[in-house]
């Protein structure tokens, strides 16, 4: 301590400060160092256990699935990768006119049946599709279950579309099968227009 006072005091402050210059240096690049390795990790890490809590919570809750959709995911295998896009109920009754409390009647349930296997043959692809895997802004397809091509991508906003209907919950885990409930029914012309003859009745 006096040996320093003495030193500062006789004027030799540079050669003082280069030791700790150095080490102040060092310090930074180490900082540097850690500063462009370790987000990196982190964030890998971080949206792992962000996926991992999306899938088990939802699992959990499966709210937005009504019990037409669950009658739709449960025509699949659920010991099989399956993922399937479901209409919310509000989308079942705006497009298809289904509406669980009626059309499951039993005078009606066998039609209703009939139109949920076709739907489903649309919108269900044999292999995990969690929304993570789907790129921003980037179109990717795939051949659904009954040959029907579907068009996957995120908007900039992060919101999952699949031939231009958007999805409303993700993620949703039954057993193997990964379901998506989307504001809209996936199906090609010809099976919608069947629906909109309906309409005038
Ligand atoms: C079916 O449910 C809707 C709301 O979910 C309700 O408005 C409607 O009255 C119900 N219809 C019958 C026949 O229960
Ligand atoms: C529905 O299908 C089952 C089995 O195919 C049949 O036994 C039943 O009579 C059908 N119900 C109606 C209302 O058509
Ligand atoms: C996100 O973007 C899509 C496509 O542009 C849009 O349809 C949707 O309403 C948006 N969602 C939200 C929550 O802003």
């Amino acid at each position: 301590m006096m040996e320093y006072q003495k030193k500062t005091r006789k004027g030799s402050y540079l050669r003082s400060l280069v030791p700790l210059l150095f080490m102040f240096i060092i310090f930074i690049c180490l900082l540097l160092f850690l500063s462009l390795s370790l987000p990196d990790v982190s964030l890998v890490k971080h949206s792992k256990e962000t996926y991992r809590r999306l899938v088990t919570r939802k699992n959990s809750m499966e709210e937005g699935l009504g019990e037409l959709g669950e009658l739709m995911v449960s025509m699949l295998p659920d010991d099989l990768p399956f993922t399937v896009f479901v209409p919310s109920e509000d989308a079942f009754e705006r497009i298809v006119q289904l509406r669980a409390n009626i059309s499951l009647d039993e005078d009606k349930r066998n039609n209703t049946v009939a139109i949920l296997s076709r739907l489903m043959g649309f919108s269900a692809i044999p292999q995990h599709l969690p929304s993570i895997m789907v790129p921003m802004l980037k179109e990717i397809s795939f051949d659904s279950v009954s040959g029907y091509t579907l068009y996957a991508w995120k908007a900039s906003n992060g919101t999952l579309i699949v031939n231009n209907v958007r999805s409303e919950q993700v993620d949703v885990r039954k057993g193997e099968t990964i379901v998506h409930v989307m504001d809209g029914v996936i199906m090609d012309a010809e099976f919608k227009q069947s629906f909109e003859t309906d309409d005038e009745d």
